[in-house]
């Protein structure tokens, strides 16, 4: 039996729309045992069948590696949130593709590992950083991914505002413009460099100044209740960056200080939903596995 340990991922940070991934250490944990045949355990009733993900990037990776598709036991040991932006779906397509090289004993190869899971996904936004851990700038070129990390100073608090509504990806994406205005795309790009760096570097005060977006946080915040309520209870006690987790509806706030976290927690008790707090650093490791 393996066991396989997935972080979950926001991808977008800021101003990197659809290409900055981040993983925090959060994690869905999922196992595989061969089996006579297909069997899930612990997850919803809905998705023990062929259709759950995880057994459809398992499927997919045995395909891609030409090995007969077997029968497997997949458990789900801890789960990441669903549609709250933080990148459950790219959880259990990792995990899944993890498990068939696993128990056909493949040599893991990240690298090959992001290009199925690009493949699956649509895009390598949310995987990369599942993959590889760490703060990752990602893009497909005609299918082909390509992604580079940054290493995310070991001191920044990431404190992920968790509420109790979903946003779809879907709608999060019509709601997007069809254009895009050229003043925009220059206040969003010109910064994304600086960003990468300001996380490097712990420079939180350029960062707090630089990592706003106008790609797609205008248009999509508007889907978020309680946003603007949300961001300045956290601007008032401690924040140093504050943006969207994916396509929402988690916010992540950055905090110097973690002893701050009581007191933001209080403040949206205050607050019409219900806003769970949880304290998270960068996670460096991406997807591991034990025996
Ligand atoms: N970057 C994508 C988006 C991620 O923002 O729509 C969604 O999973």
């Amino acid at each position: 039996m393996f066991e396989v340990r997935v972080p979950m991922t926001s991808a977008n940070v800021g101003c990197g729309f659809d290409t900055l991934g981040m993983a925090f250490q959060i994690y869905s944990v999922f196992t595989f045992e061969k089996n006579e045949k297909l069997e899930f355990y612990g997850f919803d009733k809905q998705f023990c069948n062929e259709n759950n993900l995880v057994y459809i990037a398992f499927k997919k990776a045995l395909e891609y590696l030409n090995k007969p598709i077997i029968g497997v036991k997949i458990s789900v040991k801890e789960q990441a949130p669903i549609a709250r932006g933080l990148g459950s779906s790219a959880t259990c397509v990792v995990a899944g593709i993890y498990g068939a090289y696993l128990l056909t004993n493949t040599e893991i190869n990240k690298n090959e590992i992001l290009k199925i899971a690009t493949e699956i996904e649509g895009h390598p936004d949310n995987v990369a950083p599942a993959i590889f851990g760490n703060l990752c700038a990602s893009c497909s070129v005609d299918g082909n991914p390509y992604n580079v990390q940054y290493d995310v100073d070991e001191r920044f608090n990431f404190i992920a505002l968790i509420p109790n509504f979903e946003t779809k990806t879907e709608e999060a994406r019509k709601a997007l413009p069809k254009e895009l205005n050229f003043k925009d795309a220059i206040y969003s790009l010109s910064r994304l460099g600086i960003v990468l760096k300001s996380f490097e570097n712990y420079d939180t005060e350029i960062l707090k100044n630089i990592l706003d977006d106008k790609i797609h946080e205008p248009y999509r915040k508007l889907l978020i209740h309680e946003y603007d309520e949300v961001r300045n209870i956290c601007e008032s006690i401690d924040s140093c960056g504050f943006f969207i987790s994916g396509s929402g509806s988690t916010l992540i706030n950055i905090i110097k200080d973690e002893k701050n976290l009581n007191e933001i927690t209080e403040k949206l008790k205050s607050l019409k939903y219900e806003w769970k707090a949880i304290i998270t650093k960068v996670d460096k490791k991406g997807t591991i596995f034990t025996l």
